[in-house]
């Protein structure tokens, strides 16, 4: 006799889910079904747009090294921060959004309740061991209608996720390769940062954390 009581369903992990806001969820290794991809199309994005360190408008130099894909990209310069649709280091267009970062922030996005989620910015942050981001809203978007989808690859992080005054408490979230936080609607605007990354190495991304956030920008 046979004992068929598992079939390849049954043994596949369903996606963990933590909510972290009203409008605030953690989709663990949510992204890992689409990772190959990811990670491809992420390179011939990167060749066209390679990382670069950016200086804030305050003069500092931010530890974590950023580069953009889709109609919009984030720079920072002496003179403040801004979406642009050009590159200022090739000057030319930013690469296009490539097919799997849409795919993964529709999902995502709808996972955690936001229908419709069409992004037109990708940020790529590349985190060496001990680069961080401070705490800060992401206002510089037209319109705050629409959620932000996160993806982690590589090493992992603490992520702060805190309330809409930089001084309020923060929780503190791990996040590993493939984890795909969303906030929108009420949560839109909570501040949140990353802790200094801490050295080690990943298999896939060696010693490095890459972030992409997806979002509406114009
Ligand atoms: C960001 O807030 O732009 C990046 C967040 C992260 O790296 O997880
Ligand atoms: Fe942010």
């Amino acid at each position: 006799m046979t004992l068929d009581l598992f079939g390849e369903e049954d043994l596949q992990q369903p996606t963990r889910i933590d909510r972290i806001g009203q409008q605030a969820w953690v989709l663990r290794g949510f992204a890992l079904p689409w990772v190959e991809a990811l990670l491809a199309a992420l390179d011939s994005v990167l060749l066209q747009a390679p990382f670069r360190q950016m200086q804030t408008p305050g003069g500092y130099i931010m530890s974590a090294r950023l580069s953009s894909c889709g109609d919009l990209g984030w720079t920072s310069d002496g003179l403040g921060y801004r979406y642009s649709p050009i590159d200022p280091a090739s000057a030319a267009p930013w690469p296009k959004m490539p097919t799997t970062f849409y795919e993964i922030a529709e999902a995502a996005a709808s996972a955690a309740g936001f229908a419709d989620f069409l992004p037109d910015a990708g940020l790529i942050n590349s985190y060496a061991p001990g680069a961080k981001m401070s705490l800060h809203q992401d206002k510089n978007e037209r319109s705050y209608e629409a959620p932000i989808v996160s993806i982690s690859l590589g090493l992992p992080a603490i992520f702060q996720f805190g309330g809409f005054q930089r001084s309020d408490p923060t929780q503190r979230i791990s996040l590993f390769h493939g984890d795909v936080v969303v906030w929108g609607g009420v949560d839109r605007l909570r501040f949140h940062g990353v802790l200094p990354i801490k050295p080690g190495h990943h298999p896939v991304l060696g010693e490095q954390r890459i972030n992409i956030t997806l979002r509406k920008a114009g």
